[in-house]
């Protein structure tokens, strides 16, 4: 590659059911001459998130589809090297937007400038970044967790749902249950992450194993994972329970027509029910002092994290194919720097 040339991946057509890594491909392009008020920033690491795959058919989402041929936008960790922006400076380093070795920002958008909190980059794109503030936010602010009420996580081992079951039990919970796919995922969550109760959905006896874990009722569901979850929580829910609709990685791949739909909506009457969805951004204002406490958490190992980091961008497409199937556990990270 050369000195002003940059990789990025785009979008080689509408996905239809669960993506396939040919469905993206590598592009080489030339890096623009800055503009005034532009910055260029080399990335070290770009993440993969399940909710990118909402952006990649045609179809409502909290953001417009992306059409074939567009670059895809991921999460992305590096370093300002060339700048005509007054607030960012050559060696800033910055949380920015693009699947690509480079990325030229106006600053605008999910653009930050990062502090130096003594931790490893990548966790700016994980623990520290959009998954980890999700948890943050959908507990305090959406949830509004009280102390000693019991908490239910779907897709548990996953960076959200990890961090905010830790999160929960921090601030209080007097038991968080986790739901996983997997002995080796459960057996992380009950041994390293502290969760009370781990619940592997894919084990034959999962019904029974989820009825006895919701002996007592859940006061806060906080779901990852999509419908079939929320309704098979809808009757264990406690009065005036709370669920936050994190995500919903089990539908993203579903046409909306064949997405599980939910009958048990009488609860939500039954039991004073709430349910309300999120999107992080939302959020942004208090992201860095959320940040700067979630960091001393880490550093005096009260939450635990795990990353699986790829090398190089062409390992991107398959990594992100392999958050639909169970593959991954934990943060993935490709390190294109
Ligand atoms: N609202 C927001 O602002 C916001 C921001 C960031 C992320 N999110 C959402 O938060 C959720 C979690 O994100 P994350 O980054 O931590 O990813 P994640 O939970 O690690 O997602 C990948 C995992 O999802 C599970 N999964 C995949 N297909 C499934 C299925 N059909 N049924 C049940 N589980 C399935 C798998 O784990 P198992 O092996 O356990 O099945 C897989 O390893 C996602 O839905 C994401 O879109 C929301």
């Amino acid at each position: 590659m050369s000195p002003r040339e940059m990789e990025r991946i785009v979008l080689v057509r509408h996905i239809d059911g669960a993506p396939s890594p040919d469905d993206f491909r590598i592009e080489r392009v030339a890096i623009p001459e800055l503009a005034d008020g532009q910055f260029l920033a080399r990335n070290q690491f770009v993440s993969c998130d399940p909710g990118t795959r909402s952006r990649l058919s045609p179809g409502a989402s909290y953001a417009p589809p992306l059409q074939p041929g567009a670059p895809v936008d991921g999460f992305s960790v590096g370093e300002v090297i060339e700048s005509r922006n007054e607030h960012f400076a050559v060696g800033d380093k910055v949380a920015l937007t693009g699947w690509a070795t480079h990325v030229v920002s106006n600053g605008r958008g999910y653009a930050v400038k990062l502090p130096d909190l003594g931790v490893p980059e990548s966790l700016w794109i994980g623990i520290l970044g959009v998954p980890g503030m999700t948890a943050w936010f959908g507990l305090k602010r959406v949830a509004q967790l009280q102390a000693g009420e019991r908490v239910l996580v779907t897709s548990a081992a996953g960076p959200v749902g990890a961090t905010a079951g830790q999160l929960a039990k921090l601030w209080g919970a007097s038991e968080v249950v986790g739901i996983a796919g997997g002995p080796e995922k459960c057996q992380w969550l009950t041994q390293v992450a502290g969760f009370d109760r781990a619940i592997d959905y894919k084990a034959p006896d999962f019904e029974g194993q989820f009825a006895a874990a919701a002996e007592g009722g859940y006061d806060v569901m906080f779901d990852n994972v999509g419908n079939a979850m929320i309704d098979r929580a809808l009757p264990v829910m406690k009065m005036r329970g709370r669920i936050v609709v994190s995500g919903q990685v089990a539908d993203y791949n579903t046409p909306v027509d064949k997405v599980p739909g939910l009958k048990h909506t009488a609860q939500f009457i039954a039991r004073r029910l709430r349910m309300e969805g999120l999107v992080v951004f939302d959020d942004l204002p208090g992201f860095s002092a959320a940040q700067a406490e979630l960091a001393t958490m880490i550093g005096d190992g009260r939450v635990r994290y795990r990353e699986e980091i790829f090398e190089g961008l062409a390992s991107l497409p398959a990594a992100f194919c392999g958050l639909f199937t169970g593959a991954s556990f934990g943060r993935r990270v490709i390190r294109v720097g």
